[in-house]
């Protein structure tokens, strides 16, 4: 059994590498996708601590409680552009399924080892376990992106980018296929630095909760709520609850995944000198009127799902 804010285990025992993750439920299946983190940390040319691209993996799951590692999904092999290096940085991979043409898409945060490119990997593949091809790298819209996240709002699919150093997180309108920007964005907390950043809706409202900007280290995450979804987004209060609130329980958020109607928070607890042995909690947010909070649990999803 996987304990909150401890790195988890698969179904054969083997640490999870699934780090800035997402899940997505696609058929009777869930997929988690994350940074593979599986070997010792180093520090690169630029002075950078961490480890080198190995890959996205991918675990499948019928229950979210034990999960199958179906293996790394994409990597410097399924990249015919060359842009993949031991030395890349590819972070926080979502992955969106795009009806219309039967086919996946992954867009990560897509960087050279300085973080200084600061733009995106879009990936395709036409199963959830891949292979992902690589299709471009690109800045959405021209602007940087860093900490990323994606949604989907009916007909309309955004891309949620830091941006401006960090300073401002901008929704970029995605192109019908889902692996371009239209030219359309908004800014959000200009000036904030907020990052990791993690959008749901419910009700009249649509959330987001994000933390602040201090590389691996823990800092207090955030909820904002408006009527719409990148407009009047306005910072409200931290969600979490009790004396590691401050730290996010020494975590960061990186995506809220709704299962039967309940919204649940995924965080990654960084080991910044020993990234692969990170943990992961994935907690119940508790919605109370217009506010969110999300008390801590040792248990995954807070017990049973409903
Ligand atoms: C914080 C981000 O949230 C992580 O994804 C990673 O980019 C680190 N910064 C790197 O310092």
């Amino acid at each position: 059994m996987n304990t909150n804010g401890q790195p988890w285990t698969d179904d054969v025992g083997d640490l999870i590498q699934a780090h800035g993750g997402m899940i997505l439920h696609h058929g009777n299946t869930y997929y988690w996708y994350g940074e593979n983190k599986g070997v010792d940390n180093y520090r690169n040319a630029e002075g950078v601590n961490m480890v080198p691209f190995i890959g996205i993996s991918c675990y499948t799951s019928p229950d979210l409680l034990t999960w199958h590692h179906a293996g790394i999904v994409l990597s410097e092999a399924t990249d015919p552009t060359n842009t993949l290096t031991k030395e890349s940085i590819c972070e926080r991979p979502k992955v969106l399924y795009d009806a219309e043409r039967g086919r996946f898409v992954m867009w990560c945060h897509y960087d050279t080892p300085d973080y200084k490119y600061a733009g995106n990997l879009v990936a395709i593949a036409d199963n959830p376990t891949g292979l992902f091809q690589v299709q471009r790298v690109l800045r959405p819209n021209g602007k940087e992106s860093r900490d990323m996240t994606v949604y989907q709002d009916g007909e309309h699919t955004y891309l949620i980018h830091s941006s401006d150093m960090n300073k401002t997180l901008y929704f970029s309108e995605m192109t019908p296929d889902l692996t371009d920007c239209t030219g359309f964005n908004a800014k959000a907390f200009v000036d904030q630095e907020r990052e990791a950043p993690t959008v749901f809706h419910d009700g009249d409202w649509y959330y987001t909760i994000t933390s602040g900007c201090t590389g691996w280290k823990p800092n207090p995450a955030l909820f904002s709520r408006s009527h719409f979804l990148f407009s009047n987004q306005k910072l409200i209060d931290n969600p979490c609850v009790g004396s590691r609130a401050r730290t996010t329980y020494d975590g960061q958020p990186t995506y809220v995944l709704p299962v039967n109607g309940q919204y649940y928070l995924m965080l990654d607890h960084w080991q910044r000198f020993d990234l692969k042995h990170s943990g992961y909690s994935i907690l119940p947010i508790e919605i109370h009127g217009r506010d969110l909070e999300i008390p801590w649990t040792d248990t995954p999803f807070g017990g049973p799902i409903q």
